[in-house]
């Protein structure tokens, strides 16, 4: 695979979070035993990914500390013959290489993404927005990565949305890519828009939080304006590249959860637990009792 670097922008202010995210990131806050910021480094470890690009803000220091060496924490595991726990803990900061940038105002995240372009340089990269937790047998960013080798080109992770949500997403417009391993769920993007009203919405195909991305998304964001919700949207600037260069958009195999939204948060929270090896059938048990 030739991506060989991941922008982790995690310097939102979480707001639908609120109070939860008043003094601590969103990115923290764990699905089962795993904060969600954990399930993207490790799909960005499974996709072969080696180095991660945290853009984080005021506030965000726990993320630094979770993928961080702990050796008072090992030590006192190890003390108490707890060596298993000690070797998960450890694992954590062996995912893969990180560097911390850092966005002074969180103006957004085509800004955030913009933060990491001295490090990034002349090179196509990933993009994960950690709130979208993706259920899938293999990794999302790798199948995206395969898209990527075959075409060269932007890859937009995508999905098809009720059209009454529309407003929550960047939407694209698209034509179906024939005669491709994917067909059916390859798309060239023909316009892109964000959060449209339902009765602007050129289709109910949504931009999820995966992206690949080419280095000349770079010039474009420099240039972009602030845009939806006085920020500066990367949809914005992708629709400026589109002047330029080809862009894909890809409907990926498994299941979204937006664990940034409370529903969304709270779905994911049920089904991971259903499947925990240790839980899953006491959890189970446990909710066929509640009367719904
Ligand atoms: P969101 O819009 O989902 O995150 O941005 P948010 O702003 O933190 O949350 P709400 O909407 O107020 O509840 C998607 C991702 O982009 C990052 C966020 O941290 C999140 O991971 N982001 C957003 C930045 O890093 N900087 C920004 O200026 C905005």
């Amino acid at each position: 695979m030739k991506i060989r670097k991941a922008v982790l922008p995690v310097a939102g202010l979480g707001t639908r979070f609120l109070p939860a995210t008043k003094a601590q990131p969103k990115e923290m806050l764990p699905v089962v035993d795993k904060p969600l910021v954990q399930y993207a480094v490790e799909e960005v470890a499974a996709a072969g990914i080696p180095l991660t690009i945290f853009v984080t803000g005021r506030g965000k220091s726990a993320i630094e500390n979770h993928f961080d060496v702990s050796a008072e924490l090992e030590y006192e595991l190890a003390g108490r013959g707890k060596n298993p726990l000690r070797k998960q803990v450890r694992a954590i900061s062996s995912l893969c290489d990180v560097v911390y940038l850092r966005q002074k105002y969180p103006k957004g995240l085509g800004h955030a993404v913009l933060m990491s372009r001295e490090l990034v340089d002349e090179e196509p990269f990933a993009v994960v927005l950690s709130d979208d937790v993706i259920d899938s047998r293999v990794p999302c960013l790798k199948q995206m990565g395969e898209v990527f080798d075959e075409f060269d080109a932007s890859i937009l992770a995508i999905e098809r949305v009720p059209k009454s949500t529309v407003g929550s997403y960047g939407i694209i417009a698209a034509e179906p890519v024939r005669n491709s391993k994917w067909n059916g769920r390859l798309f060239k993007v023909t316009d892109l828009i964000e959060k449209p009203s339902p009765s602007d919405a050129p289709s109910n195909l949504a931009i999820i939080g995966r992206y690949i991305l080419t280095p000349r998304i770079f010039r474009k964001l420099a240039t972009t304006r602030r845009g939806k919700g006085g920020e500066i949207q990367l949809t914005d600037a992708l629709k400026d590249l589109l002047k330029d260069e080809p862009i894909y958009g890809f409907i990926f195999e498994g299941k979204r959860y937006d664990a940034g939204d409370k529903l969304g948060f709270l779905k994911a929270t049920v089904e991971f637990a259903l499947k925990e090896p240790n839980m899953g059938s006491e959890f189970r048990k446990y909710l066929k009792t509640l009367k719904l």
